[in-house]
């Protein structure tokens, strides 16, 4: 949460920073702000609100050139978004600037002894500590400063320093929150992660905690705490500057849902050969995987809804028992972990702390982790034994839209990897279904506009009911949280067989029910508790593959989706919940890839 960047070359422009500002602001926007270097003096600008807000306040000298900069788009922690909070943070001399994403935990005593020392303090910020500890340290030497003073901070950072004295120069470090650094042709850089650099370089790397990074004009060098320099070598992004461009869509929300069928294809390329799915990265595993009784999932939010689709496919199609976790409860339960038991940990960033901290507990008995996850170099990555990567390119909306296509996709082959290895022959029916999804998934795309209509008609209720069974549930659980991320309306979401043990009681014409209703061995079920909420009067919105029709009379509104693949229904429904959710809030007029009070990392507990 927070973002931060910094810049350094000839032919930097304020604009430059704003630009790469904008790239970051899925990790927070309630303030944001600015430091660059002109005629040797540092020139700070803050402002609540977005990074818009800052831009307007900045167009005068938004083409001004300026040898460095850093700047700083916030999710707030500690004080609240306003002006004065918001970063960067200066020292006393005016001459030190900072920004910084994480929790100084220690920052009441440290900022009680530079009080006692005659430093002070403007805002309510943990952060503003830093500047005034470096300003304590300096003597010349910013590298050194920057150096004894990471070392006397406790909690998360990664932070950009810049001096006036050293305009050839900014100074990055890391602990605990992500930080890229690397070099292009005229540009050297560092950000919270590499959208903002893809305009710049192609190379970079990913600061290891502890890290510090020394940026100067066509210079970079990393040392440790210990003032030791590093030897690191870069890495290639895949990603391109386009993939985290709009493209002409209103929003990246819509068009990161219409990249899913790429998304498909992406995590399926090379990954299927002979009616096997081909996971080389899974090789060290595969005695396990062969012996593998019972696994345990970890993740987050919309992640935890794909890993609860991997339960139930898994389970359906094998004896493997799957327990699925919400991170932030695993991690302080007692844990039930074997040594030498697997783990399967499933973050779209590889960055949120509650998923990380289960995967350190659950090494800590003895686990091995693989991890899926979409961001190269996460922290998520280096924590596990193994990574499967989604390759589904930067997702910048705030919701997870396209990633949660590409984690169930990604979770079928490794469900389907495990049955393998057990026999080996297995489940070659359902590897066909997966090699023609992404054309059959073409379809659930086409019926955008009807989707659109239909959201006109229900904007303006302020409760939802989201029902399903089987499989459906997990994609009913997904799509109350999208409608309720992004619109604000109140949603919620039950197994459909649930409602007779207390929440029909809250349905009535006020309070619409939205069925996932495939046409599968549950279908009966679920009509007839559809049947019971239309009793009470509820409006009845269905997704569903019902050729028979026989939903028609019992809807007010049909989603149709044309596919007859049970155990794809969670993937081939879930661009009906998504565009729902993403048409009500913007008839509603809100901006559904920044929703209020959230940030796409939580990287806090
Ligand atoms: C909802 C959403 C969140 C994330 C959750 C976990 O649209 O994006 O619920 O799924 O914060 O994030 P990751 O997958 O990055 O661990």
């Amino acid at each position: 949460m927070c973002g931060i960047v910094g810049l350094i070359g000839e032919n930097i422009k304020v604009i430059d920073l704003i630009e790469a500002l904008e790239k970051l602001e899925y990790r927070g926007y309630d303030s944001a702000g600015i430091a660059f270097l002109k005629d040797g003096v540092i020139q700070l600008a803050k402002a609540k609100g977005k990074v818009k807000v800052l831009k307007d306040h900045l167009q005068s000298v938004l083409k001004e050139h300026t040898e460095n900069g850093i700047a700083h788009t916030r999710w707030a922690t500690h004080g609240e978004p306003n002006d004065i909070n918001a970063h960067p943070h200066i020292d006393c001399t005016g001459k030190i600037s900072v920004v910084h994403n994480g929790i100084i935990e220690n920052f009441r005593s440290l900022k009680v002894r530079l009080q006692e020392l005659g430093h002070n303090f403007v805002s309510e910020t943990d952060t503003e500590i830093i500047p005034h500890l470096i300003e304590e340290y300096y003597n010349g030497d910013l590298l050194e400063a920057v150096r004894k003073t990471v070392l006397k901070l406790e909690g998360s950072y990664a932070i950009a320093v810049i001096h006036s004295d050293h305009p050839d120069v900014i100074i990055g470090a890391r602990k605990g929150s992500p930080l890229v650094v690397g070099k292009g042709d005229s540009v050297v850089g560092l950000a919270s992660d590499v959208t903002p650099l893809l305009k710049f370089m192609k190379d970079v790397i990913f600061l290891e905690d502890g890290e510090i990074a020394l940026l100067r004009k066509n210079e970079l060098r990393i040392f440790g705490t210990d003032g030791i320099e590093h030897n690191c070598k870069p890495v290639e992004i895949t990603w391109s500057y386009e993939d985290a461009q709009k493209s002409g869509y209103k929003h990246f929300m819509l068009k990161e849902i219409f990249e899913e069928p790429s998304c498909i294809v992406s995590v399926l390329t090379g990954r299927i050969k002979d009616g096997r799915v081909v996971l080389q990265e899974l090789e060290p595993f595969e005695v396990s995987l062969k012996e593998l009784q019972t696994l345990k999932v970890v993740a987050c939010g919309t992640s935890s809804h794909a890993a609860l689709v991997f339960k139930y496919f898994l389970e359906n199609m094998s004896d493997v028992t799957v327990d699925v976790d919400v991170s932030s409860e695993f991690r302080y339960k007692k844990p039930h972990i074997k040594p030498g038991s697997i783990m399967v940990a499933i973050s779209q960033s590889g960055e949120t702390a509650d998923t990380l901290e289960s995967v350190r507990l659950a090494k800590k008995y003895g686990a091995k982790i693989i991890s899926v996850t979409n961001v190269l170099g996460s922290t998520l990555t280096r924590e596990s034994d193994i990574v499967l990567y989604l390759n589904a390119g930067p997702e910048i909306s705030v919701a997870a839209t396209k990633s949660y296509v590409a984690q169930l996709v990604m979770l079928y082959l490794l469900a389907i990897k495990i049955i393998q290895s057990k026999e080996s022959t297995g489940k070659r029916d359902f590897v066909d279904k997966l090699l023609r999804l992404p054309e059959v998934f073409e379809n659930s795309l086409k019926g955008a506009e009807s989707i659109h209509a239909i959201a006109k008609k229900y904007k303006d209720f302020k409760h939802f009911m989201y029902i399903g069974r089987g499989y459906g549930y997990p994609t009913a659980l997904e799509g109350a949280l999208k409608l309720k991320e992004i619109s604000y309306i109140h949603a919620t979401a039950y197994p459909a067989g649930e409602l007779k043990h207390g929440p029909i009681a809250m349905l009535g014409p006020d309070f619409p029910v939205f069925s996932i209703i495939p046409y599968d061995s549950l279908f009966q079920k679920m009509k007839s508790n559809v049947i019971e909420c239309k009793s009470r009067n509820a409006k009845i919105l269905a997704v569903t593959n019902d050729e028979n029709y026989e939903l028609k009379e019992l809807a007010d509104d049909l989603i149709y989706v044309n596919t007859s693949d049970e155990q794809l229904y969670p993937v081939l429904m879930t661009p009906a919940i998504q565009l729902f959710a993403y048409f009500v809030a913007d008839e509603l007029g809100l901006d559904p890839d920044k929703p209020r009070n959230l940030a796409k990392s939580v990287t806090v507990e």
